[in-house]
């Protein structure tokens, strides 16, 4: 369904054993260490600048998705943009700050509004595994801008690209150079198998980061010291983020050949840790033809109405069950 299932990295977990002594209040901003850390993977992975970047760590990106709304001051009257089939706590977030939820993928058919004060994107998609490429990423940054609205990119799934390169909203063809409007949201739960840590940052426009810091701070949103220790290491090494990665290739490859020979087409699913399928049925006959046969997915209808012939397959198995869907599928 989605949780990591593999270890976590021993470096990992050594730094975060040597950071346990912590008896004083950790820095909402993260600990310089942290923030060099942060910066420096963001340069590298998003092809970013690192001159007027603004960087926090969240706790895990999940509380920054749902609270960004309310932390931005966004509330009744605004709108809050998201895509039209998508991880579900983008419209949770907007509820609870009392917005307007419009899901679509077209900005155009918004019209000429000033009440959008946040546009959603998410490449590669949960659950789609959709690739945006950077020229509609641009348009994007480009109305928003012209609006006074914010950008932000949840890239949560970004080191997974497989048939596809992921671009990040922080890449010099997407921003231009400026980081004005736009903020990147990241995990380290996927790259990382850190999801039990609860470990994340955003990072872009300095004065948006600021204001976050500002407000954060004085809520307690802050992550715990061990655990921004535990980053440090997580972001200063690769080697596990690769090997992880290869073996949701080889998963991702067990599991395409499998649905594929069952009859399922598979749509998407360029990048991501997820399989976007259909059978060109209800979603819930194909949820109830795969439970018949020990096989759990996620029902399309949870991610949008638009969804409702689609279902969700997670990478996120031992390989002994992936064996064991293919198996059941032959
Ligand atoms: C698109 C997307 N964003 C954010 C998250 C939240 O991840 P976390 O809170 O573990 O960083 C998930 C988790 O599955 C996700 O799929």
């Amino acid at each position: 369904m989605g949780t990591p299932v593999d270890p976590v990295p021993e470096v990992i977990r050594r730094a975060l054993a040597d950071a346990s002594d912590a008896p004083g209040y950790p820095l909402t901003a993260g600990t310089p260490a942290l923030r060099a850390a942060i910066a420096a993977w963001v340069s590298r992975a998003c092809g970013a600048g690192v001159d007027g970047l603004g960087v926090l760590p969240t706790i895990g990106s999940k509380e920054l998705v749902a609270w960004l709304p309310t932390l931005l001051g966004i509330g009744p009257g605004d709108v809050v943009v998201v895509p039209s089939i998508a991880y579900p706590t983008y419209e949770d977030g907007a509820r609870l700050a009392g917005a307007t939820v419009v899901r679509t993928d077209s900005l155009t058919s918004l019209g000429p509004t000033p009440r959008v004060r946040l546009v959603w994107v998410n490449s590669p998609g949960n659950p789609t595994g959709r690739v945006l490429p950077a020229a509609h990423l641009r348009k994007v940054v480009d109305w928003a801008r012209e609006r006074g609205a914010v950008v932000a990119s949840d890239e949560c799934y970004l080191p997974l690209g497989w048939s596809a390169d992921p671009v990040s909203v922080l890449s010099p063809q997407v921003s231009g150079g400026s980081y004005a409007g736009v903020l990147a949201v990241h995990s380290l739960s996927k790259r990382s198998n850190l999801a039990g840590y609860r470990a994340g940052f955003v990072a872009g426009d300095p004065a948006l980061v600021a204001e976050l810091l500002k407000v954060r701070k004085h809520a307690g949103m802050i992550v715990p010291a061990p655990v921004q220790a535990a980053m440090v290491a997580a972001l200063e090494d690769e080697r596990h983020a690769e090997e992880q990665r290869e073996r949701y290739r080889a998963r991702r490859e067990v599991l395409t050949a499998a649905f594929t020979g069952a009859g399922f087409t598979v749509e998407h699913s360029e990048a991501g840790l997820y399989l976007w399928l259909t059978r060109g049925e209800d979603c819930w006959q194909t949820v109830d033809w795969l439970a018949r046969r020990g096989i759990l997915v996620a029902a399309g209808v949870f991610y949008g109405p638009t969804a409702g012939q689609h279902v969700r397959v997670a990478l996120t198995e031992s390989d002994e069950h992936i064996a064991g869907v293919a198996a059941r599928l032959a």
